[in-house]
């Protein structure tokens, strides 16, 4: 898919459920590289994305896994789905949400990383609090899951409480710099799961 294409069919998403897209563009490929950064590619690893979109995030692990088989995408809309498919064919996707991953089949402790763009600012405080137990409990002890925040909204009171929910959920949480190379610029959040 060329990126004209991934940006008009993200923007069309966006005018149809504003509140599951949550962004007009997809993220830039300097963001996908900084989300990956810390999750472990190589050997027998597996690695849930939830919410691929069309493909930024998939493309970079794509290109780095050392196996198909190592990666998993959970996403809602049908329509990314479909495009997902076919420009990924070795990749496993799953159609539903990230609120019930273990009725999805993703079993328990199974995930070495989860990699995540949802619009978290955009979620009831539930559906999140849902999604990071689902996140917990998939991973493994010390598993990893990254995510990231707009930068200006780290500032503002939705952001911080966000910061507060992952706290709660994971242990470590770093921050990267600041990716200025993405509309808007992004702070990429790399989390690891309390021991069990
Ligand atoms: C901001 S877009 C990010 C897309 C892509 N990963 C990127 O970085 O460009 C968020 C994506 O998450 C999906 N999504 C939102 N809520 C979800 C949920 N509860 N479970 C699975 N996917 C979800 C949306 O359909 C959308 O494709």
């Amino acid at each position: 898919m060329s990126d004209a294409k991934a940006r008009f069919d993200f923007l069309l998403a966006f005018l149809r459920d504003p509140l599951s897209t949550g962004s007009l563009t997809p993220s830039s490929r300097e963001l996908a590289i900084e989300l990956i950064e810390p999750l472990p590619l190589h050997g027998q690893t597996k690695i849930l994305e939830i919410g691929p979109g069309t493909g930024a995030v998939t493309k970079v692990l794509a290109e780095r896994l050392s196996h198909a088989e190592a990666y998993q995408g959970v996403e809602l809309n049908s329509d990314f789905l479909s495009d997902l498919g076919r420009r990924f064919p070795k990749f496993r996707f799953l159609e539903g949400s990230a609120e019930d991953l273990l009725g999805l089949g993703v079993p328990t402790q199974s995930l070495d990383g989860v990699v995540s763009a949802v619009p978290w600012t955009l979620l009831k405080p539930a559906t999140r609090a849902k999604i990071f137990s689902q996140i917990r409990q998939t991973l493994k002890p010390e598993g990893h899951f990254t995510t990231f925040l707009y930068w200006h909204l780290l500032h503002l009171p939705v952001g911080k409480k966000i910061v507060r929910e992952i706290s709660k959920s994971f242990s470590r949480i770093e921050r990267s710099p600041i990716v200025f190379k993405n509309f808007p610029p992004a702070v990429v959040l790399h989390c690891q799961s309390r021991k069990k």
